[in-house]
């Protein structure tokens, strides 16, 4: 059995005070929904905040980034000490977002992954392909070898630490949403990869979630499909109904 986990990507959005109210009210919402994880990835300056917030309650904090090196001239940069030392569990590594706004390529995507799991965070890897490669029909070809890249130098131990995020770049932010069939289908040629790369049990074991316009009313559907072990949410994960009624679906 795969751990289902669903995660909030707060992007750029909510300050430290609308962070305490947004968890106070969601925590009584979500309590008892113990058959996924839930986690919120937040602004670094709600972290603090936010772990604050959620002791003692079913939701894990995690932060959008982090940088690769363990400290030195980086200015408005984060490192995974920083990250660890004030409680912060999970960290988003290799957005769309980031890549396409803040020049991140597979090579600073895998050395931010490296940083984050030998401080013992928990990364969550985004990968996905773009419109014009979807419609090119190499979508299979652009995930097998981001999902390569990104890994590379990663061992099947720390492999353990790892979630990986398939979204869609089309479908982030757009209102599209990938197909049930087509999460599915691509969420598999990831686990084939990770097959390949680390043996057939670490590719059964390992979350497998699906992004990009989840949300209350295409959540279960999404979730039904074999292939896909929770979901990366950011505009639905800014409203406590619509993100309680996702971690509801996912444990129906
Ligand atoms: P939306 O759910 O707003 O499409 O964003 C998805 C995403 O980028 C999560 O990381």
């Amino acid at each position: 059995m795969r751990k289902i986990v669903i995660a909030g990507n707060w992007k750029m959005n909510m300050t430290p005070a609308q962070t305490k109210k947004f968890i106070t009210e969601l925590a009584p919402m979500v309590a008892g929904l113990d058959k996924c994880d839930i986690v919120l990835c937040v602004p670094f300056v709600d972290i603090a905040t936010a772990i604050e917030a959620a002791a003692g309650t079913n939701i894990k904090i995690g932060a959008e980034n982090v940088h690769f090196a363990e400290s030195g001239a980086y200015t408005g940069e984060i490192s995974a000490a920083m990250l660890s030392e004030i409680g912060t569990e999970y960290v988003i590594v290799g957005h769309s977002e980031r890549r396409q706004y803040f020049g991140e390529t597979d090579t600073t995507v895998n050395l931010r992954t490296k940083a984050a799991l030998a401080a013992g965070l928990k990364v969550i890897l985004c990968l996905g392909e773009v419109k014009e490669e979807r419609l090119a029909g190499i979508t299979d070809e652009v995930v097998a070898m981001q999902t390569k890249l990104d890994l590379a130098g990663i061992s099947v131990e720390e492999l353990k630490n790892v979630i990986i995020a398939y979204e869609p770049v089309w479908a982030i932010g757009t209102g599209l949403t990938a197909t049930p069939e087509q999460a599915d289908e691509t969420c598999g040629v990831i686990r084939k990869t990770i097959a390949s790369l680390y043996g057939d049990e670490a590719a059964e074991a390992i979350t497998i979630q699906y992004g990009g316009s989840m949300n209350d009313q295409n959540a279960a559907e999404l979730l039904s499909k074999v292939n896909v072990d929770g979901g990366l949410i950011g505009g639905a994960s800014l409203k406590t109904d619509k993100f309680t009624a996702i971690v509801k679906a996912a444990n129906a």
